[in-house]
């Protein structure tokens, strides 16, 4: 069935007019002329809270947002994901990161098979061996306990563990050594291994595909580092690498033992794999019972997701406000600014997740799209970015919707700093949303060459999210809320949030120049004159060392 094109929606087209009027009004004088606003525009779901009263919105915009989900049909295709269907339609495929922390007794079928038991069983399997890992039991080659961990993948089998092993780092076992090995850059092998001993290392090397450039040449090097120190003895291999992937014929050739291996399934989309065997380096630094705090507080934002109405629904307001500043605001970008220092990589994990699955250029029935899809996620821990770009974010040209995450309480309290750091979380959602105007500026006697310059326009949106502690469980919600958010912006646009085409022309291209950079002949290139200049002009500078 054609789906009509959104543009052509009735909440649509009131938006757009809508939006006129909204954009000649001003923060101060919404808050002004409702007291309210400020509990108002507010949500509470899975024990996260969201303030959203200081987007540019009214009563209003909130009604015809949720009409807008109605006329895209968002409950439908949300109740499908669950239920398992093949959403995504560009590979015929299930997308059920929600099977990933269903509880044990869930039944989710895909084609015709629960595959929430298979799920529970890889768990305990990963559990049996990270507690393994953990107490010392697990042995390298010379019988020494492993004291450092490697994760080798990258994009989904990289970010969410990195992020993760970061974000959850107070809660981690700290005489083991974590670390993330993933650009084909050699000098992440390198760096990550210089101060290792092979005998005390165990890399996991994860790769839904098996086939990954990145990830395969990593890991060969890797078996070459070790093989090294134990004078090419190829038995080592089964003590020191373990394959996190979907792939067993794969992991099979490149000697790593099927018992070694912990699988997952092609209904997981990379960038939402972290809580399957992709998580395995996570659960060891944190142990079994924490990663299952994890699964459980992704599971409780998912119920609430399913089931919660879009007026308190948490992803769904979400999602729904960032479709109003990017289409009708004209937003191209979401700053993502954690106050909290653990959560220093989920800006770098949320670019995947947001991006990969929301830059797309045609519907899901490959008709070009007319509107803006997904922004340009960024950003830095507070206050580090207050130092930084925040000037831009107050008195620039651009429209630069912020998401602020802060916690009551501190992992590890010092002192004022936490009183401190909140302070500055409020301050700059408030100084963003009302600013300074020319009169403030004049009456505290600043000069008036200078006026302008002192002058904060304000109006600028935010959303606080506010939250009690960084444990397991509220990680769990804040990247459930975050991947709601995205599907529920993919719904509307119509878009394949669960493809990622995009990303291979340039693999087929790289493929193709390889070996144009390491034939010991002058090749023939084909190219256009600028990549046939560059590769020249490269294999001469490499000749001459
Ligand atoms: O960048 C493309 C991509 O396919 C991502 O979606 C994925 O997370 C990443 O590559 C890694 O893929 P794999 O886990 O198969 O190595």
């Amino acid at each position: 069935m054609k789906t009509k094109p959104l543009t052509t929606l009735p909440a649509w087209k009131a938006l757009t007019r809508h939006s006129q009027t909204i954009k000649r009004r001003h923060l101060r004088e919404l808050f002004a002329q409702d007291k309210r606003r400020g509990e108002r525009f507010t949500a509470e779901g899975a024990g996260l809270f969201l303030d959203y009263s200081k987007n540019r919105i009214s009563a209003e915009t909130v009604r015809l947002l949720r009409q807008l989900a109605k006329e895209t049909d968002l409950r439908n295709k949300v109740a499908a994901m669950f239920r398992g269907e093949k959403i995504n339609v560009t590979e015929n495929r299930a997308v059920l990161h929600v099977a990933l922390r269903a509880p044990r007794n869930a039944v989710i079928r895909v084609d015709g098979k629960n595959v929430v038991r298979e799920v529970h069983a890889v768990l305990n399997k990963m559990a049996s061996f990270a507690n393994r890992v953990r107490s010392g039991k697990w042995k390298g080659h010379t019988g020494r306990r492993i004291r450092n961990v490697i994760n080798i993948g990258i994009g989904g089998s990289d970010l969410g563990p990195v992020m993760a092993y970061e974000a959850l780092r107070h809660y981690s076992d700290r005489s083991l050594t974590f670390r993330f090995i993933s650009n084909v850059d050699g000098a992440d092998f390198v760096e990550a291994t210089r101060d290792l001993d092979p005998a005390e290392t165990l890399f996991i090397i994860s790769s839904k595909t098996f086939t990954t450039l990145e990830t395969m040449t990593n890991a060969h090097s890797a078996r070459a580092w070790l093989l090294r120190a134990f004078r090419g003895d190829a038995k080592a291999v089964a003590r020191h690498f373990v394959a996190v992937s979907t792939n067993a014929e794969k992991v099979a050739e490149f000697g790593i033992d099927r018992a070694n291996m912990f699988g997952f399934w092609d209904w997981v989309g990379g960038r939402y794999s972290m809580n399957s065997a992709i998580g395995l380096s996570t659960m060891i630094a944190i142990g079994p019972a924490h990663f299952r705090a994890l699964l459980a507080g992704a599971h409780e934002m998912d119920e609430h997701f399913r089931t919660a109405p879009l007026e308190k629904n948490l992803p769904a307001l979400l999602g729904l406000l960032t479709v109003w500043n990017t289409n009708f605001l004209g937003a191209e970008t979401v700053a993502v600014l954690p106050y909290e220092n653990y959560l220093k990589r989920f800006p770098a994990y949320l670019q995947q997740l947001t991006m990969e699955s929301n830059g797309k250029h045609v519907t899901r029935d490959g008709q070009p799209v007319n509107y803006a899809t997904g922004p340009i996620f960024w950003g830095e821990p507070g206050t580090n970015g207050q130092h930084s770009f925040y000037q831009l974010i107050h008195q620039g040209t651009r429209l630069i919707p912020c998401d602020f995450i802060a916690f009551a309480h501190p992992l590890t309290p010092l002192g004022r700093h936490h009183d401190l750091l909140l302070a500055n979380v409020f301050a700059q959602a408030e100084a963003l949303a009302f600013g300074k105007t020319v009169t403030e500026v004049k009456a505290e006697g600043v000069p008036a060459a200078l006026v302008p310059h002192k002058v904060f326009s304000g109006n600028r949106p935010s959303n606080i999210i506010l939250a009690d502690k960084l444990t397991p469980t509220a990680l769990g919600k804040l990247v459930a809320l975050y991947e709601h958010s995205v599907f529920v912006q993919g719904a509307v646009w119509n878009i394949d949030s669960f493809d990622q085409w995009g990303v291979e022309l340039g693999k087929v291209l790289a493929q193709r120049i390889v070996p144009e950079l390491e034939s010991r002949s002058a090749p023939k290139l084909k190219h256009d004159s600028s990549t046939n200049h560059l590769i020249y002009r490269y294999r001469s500078m490499k000749r001459k060392r």
